[in-house]
């Protein structure tokens, strides 16, 4: 079957870019691991890695899915044939994301819910993992399937088949141009609050004050790096999967700036609401701002619902107002994940867009499950812990070996240079070649030492072996699905 896909518009395909790069990423992470990172001392290894890794890659994807007009797996066969595992091996990893990403949007839908009658009560960190999560005392203990978990979980799902089933236009960029405008308003909405409360210039000051002692610290900087990765949704296929229904003559260079600046403009900004509610919260309880928040996975599920309860008017609105916004920048990026790995399966097999979406929506359900039982939260930590330090470090690496040394950077400059209105000079040739392999590099080994040396996050080894399995497995099948037979019509395209 033929099927052409092509965004209807270039503001469709900014929104819907910018859909895929805002995310929990933005909200739920941004403010958790910045919070980790003491706020100040982040910002500047995060605009580093901005403009030395993320913005060269966003670059580096939308000319490559321009170029090729295909699925990652398609772009990379039509390379060369042997590099196709390359485009397989980030379509599974983003698959794997997806399991749980879908799972912690189901819990802010959930959150929405609970708001209502701010069902959290006075202690919303053992709500959060007694109640919420039913969380069992350590991986060993898996417990059972917490079932209206489930049921959101359900939920979400279904609404990603939906729009993905719909198709590029009429499906993702349409959604795409309901949701973004509204969760611009959103956004707006929580940080005038957050920043008008009693108290949060000491925490916006703590967010914005950079601390130069900590620029020697390699943990912040791998943190940083991580983050720019995942909030740019770079590395894990879904860029080049959007580029590649670009019209011929779209600007690229305008185009990763455009949905790299809004991306973290989104992020700077609900940080500064985010700093500026946990520097209320600081003041109202006369706590050391390090100490307002304890667990910071949970920090979106435990701060804010304290916050909330304190906040003197509107809390319930507010609440409501803040687990909105957590689904729908959620579900515009779940939609850009299932929407690589669907196209994928389109290209390689020729399986139509309803096929392939409700394979992928149904084997997506069953891997959520493991999140949804008493052990989740931790299977989730670990999950993503490997898939992110392992797997898509090492395929940002291998991208940029593969794409920079041989197929060359200069050739893929020279193709976007000419239908872009800013020239790029050959300073991205060195990041793609150069700098960015060598800092996620250092990145892989440095997490190597740290795993082998101290293990992660306190887990049992053979809580961490579910980590290594699942990272493994993703490499295997990349494998074992660039040996199967393509569909006829791409059997033999190499460009
Ligand atoms: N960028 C999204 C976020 O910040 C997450 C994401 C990762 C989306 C990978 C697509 C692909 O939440
Ligand atoms: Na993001």
């Amino acid at each position: 079957m033929s099927e052409e896909n092509q965004w209807g518009s270039r503001l469709g395909f900014i929104l819907a870019t910018v859909g895929s790069a805002v995310g929990l990423g933005n909200i739920w992470r941004f403010s958790y691991v910045s919070y980790e990172n003491g706020g100040g001392a982040f910002l500047i290894p995060y605009l580093v890695a901005l403009l030395t890794t993320g913005i060269p890659l966003l670059i580096l994807e939308f000319s490559f899915g321009k170029k090729m007009r295909g699925s990652t797996v398609l772009a990379y066969k039509k390379l060369k044939k042997k590099w196709e595992w390359v485009g397989w091996w980030p379509v599974l990893s983003v698959f794997v994301l997806l399991t749980y990403y879908v799972v912690i949007i189901s819990w802010s839908l959930k959150y929405i819910y609970y708001a209502l009658s701010q069902a959290w009560g006075a202690n919303p960190e053992a709500f959060f993992y007694s109640e919420h999560l039913n969380l069992t005392s350590g991986i060993e203990s898996i417990g059972g399937i917490n079932i209206t978990i489930l049921l959101s979980v359900v939920a979400i799902w279904f609404i990603n088949y939906i729009i993905v089933y719909n198709g590029v236009e009429k499906g993702i960029e349409k959604a795409s141009k309901i949701f973004m405008p509204l969760l611009a308003l959103l956004m707006l909405i929580i940080t005038v609050r957050g920043i008008t409360l009693p108290g949060a210039v000491a925490g916006i000051n703590k967010f914005l004050e950079p601390d130069f002692s900590q620029l020697l610290n390699s943990k912040v900087w791998l943190a940083a790096y991580g983050q720019i990765f995942f909030t740019l949704s770079v590395c894990f296929g879904v860029m080049i999967t959007y580029a590649s229904y670009l019209p011929k003559d779209s600007d690229i260079v305008n185009n990763s700036f455009i949905a790299a600046l809004a991306n973290c403009g989104f992020s700077f900004i609900v940080g500064i609401g985010v700093f500026g509610i946990l520097g209320y919260m600081a003041t109202q309880t006369a706590t050391p701002f390090e100490d307002v928040v304890t667990q910071s996975i949970g920090l979106a599920f435990i701060a804010f619902p304290k916050a909330i309860n304190m906040l003197p008017a509107f809390s319930t609105l507010f609440g409501v107002l803040f687990f909105s916004a957590l689904v729908i920048a959620g579900i515009s990026s779940s939609i850009s994940m299932v929407e690589a790995v669907v196209k994928a399966l389109n290209d390689k097999f020729a399986w139509s867009r309803r096929k392939a979406s409700t394979i992928v929506a149904l084997a997506g359900l069953l891997g959520s499950l493991i999140f949804t039982t008493g052990a989740g939260l931790y299977f989730l930590d670990i999950i993503d812990y490997f898939n992110m330090q392992f797997s898509i470090v090492s395929i940002g690496i291998i991208q940029c070996i593969v794409l920079g040394w041989i197929y060359k950077a200069s050739k893929l400059r020279d193709y976007f240079n000419p239908i872009s209105n800013f020239q790029i000079g050959s300073w991205w040739d060195i990041m793609i070649k150069y700098f960015t392999p060598i800092i996620l590099g250092t990145m892989l080994i440095l997490s190597l030492i740290s795993e082998i040396k101290e293990g992660y996050g306190g887990y049992p080894i053979s809580g961490l072996k579910i980590g290594w399995i699942v990272t493994g497995l993703t490499l295997v099948f990349a494998i074992i699905l660039n040996n199967m037979s393509w569909q006829e019509k791409y059997k033999n395209i190499e460009e």
